[in-house]
């Protein structure tokens, strides 16, 4: 297996290995495994993908999750991201399918919002846009090395509330349904999530994010903002443009992402597979004490 970066400080390609090698050997696994600890963003090109194989491959990583209601794919354990509707044709700008393909635009983690939140997400295109539609990536570990030390002390004992009806409102009232409201009530996280193989934080951050515990909501909101631009600052991103047979994997606990937009009457589908974190992801480390203390 060959590790070939290609982001700033971060993200890399595997050559060498597949999603099946992975899914079937536990050499390969411990390989992968050890890059995408040190790496954050990975990129396998070429590959034969179909549910059952990136489910395989997924699966070696922790428990998949099921996917929440509301989403295409809900109570199985694939995401669906498409644009096209039951007939077969790419949906209308003010479609819901379009108007979350917006609200995946700002940058976030997935599943911060959940009860349990997501130590990887694997992604996989099905079918591409000539053009657009790239995603785009930070690490959110290289963002918090070179913050401020008082600062990032500060936010070692901090904790923000995630929120899904609040990222969702930033697109359009109404885009959480209230079945998904009542199902995904907010959750709060420390915001530095430390990795227990290397020992390295990351700011954990999301869209979903929208106040930090103990100080004024306005006040929680600029810190979150100032945050959010300081992790996502030019020139820090990968922009992963796909190509047919690609599937990329990250880390939700040291990056944060976004879609790009592509031209509205060309369809896009693209299959995601997400795998909770467990305490050996470090998950305790980022629960509230009081939280801890009440489970
Ligand atoms: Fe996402």
């Amino acid at each position: 297996m060959d590790i070939i970066p290609v982001g700033p400080g971060f993200a890399a390609e595997l050559r060498g290995v597949s999603l099946n090698d992975v899914a079937h050997d536990d050499a390969a696994y411990a390989a992968v495994r050890a890059a995408f600890e040190a790496h954050s963003v990975l990129v396998f090109r070429g590959q034969e993908v179909t549910d059952d194989i990136q489910l395989a491959f997924s699966r070696r990583f922790g428990p998949p999750e099921v996917t929440k209601v509301g989403s295409l794919g809900t109570g199985s354990h694939f995401v669906i991201l498409s644009t096209i509707g039951p007939d077969g044709k790419v949906v209308p700008p003010d479609h819901r399918y379009a108007l979350r393909n917006r609200a995946n635009q700002l940058w976030h983690t997935d599943s911060s919002f959940k009860r349990v939140p997501a130590l990887t997400s694997v992604l996989s295109a099905r079918i591409i846009p000539a053009r657009g539609g790239e995603t785009e990536f930070v690490s959110t570990r290289l963002a918090f090395a070179r913050l401020d030390p008082a600062l990032q002390a500060k936010l070692g004992h901090s904790f923000a509330w995630h929120d899904y009806n609040h990222s969702r409102s930033q697109i359009a009232e109404g885009l959480a349904t209230p079945e998904e409201r009542a199902a995904l009530p907010p959750v709060c996280w420390r915001m530095v999530w430390k990795n227990p193989v290397n020992g390295r934080s990351a700011l954990y951050l999301a869209s979903h994010a929208y106040a930090v515990e103990g100080i004024s909501p306005e006040a929680g909101k600029a810190l979150l903002d100032e945050l959010t631009a300081a992790a996502t600052a030019p020139g820090t991103s990968y922009m992963h443009e796909w190509k047919s047979g690609d599937v990329v994997m990250w880390d939700n606990r040291a990056t944060m992402h976004r879609g790009r937009p592509w031209p509205a009457h060309e369809a896009r589908l693209m299959v995601r597979t997400t795998i909770s974190a467990t305490e050996s992801d470090g998950l305790a480390s980022v629960r509230r004490p009081a939280q801890q203390a009440a489970e």
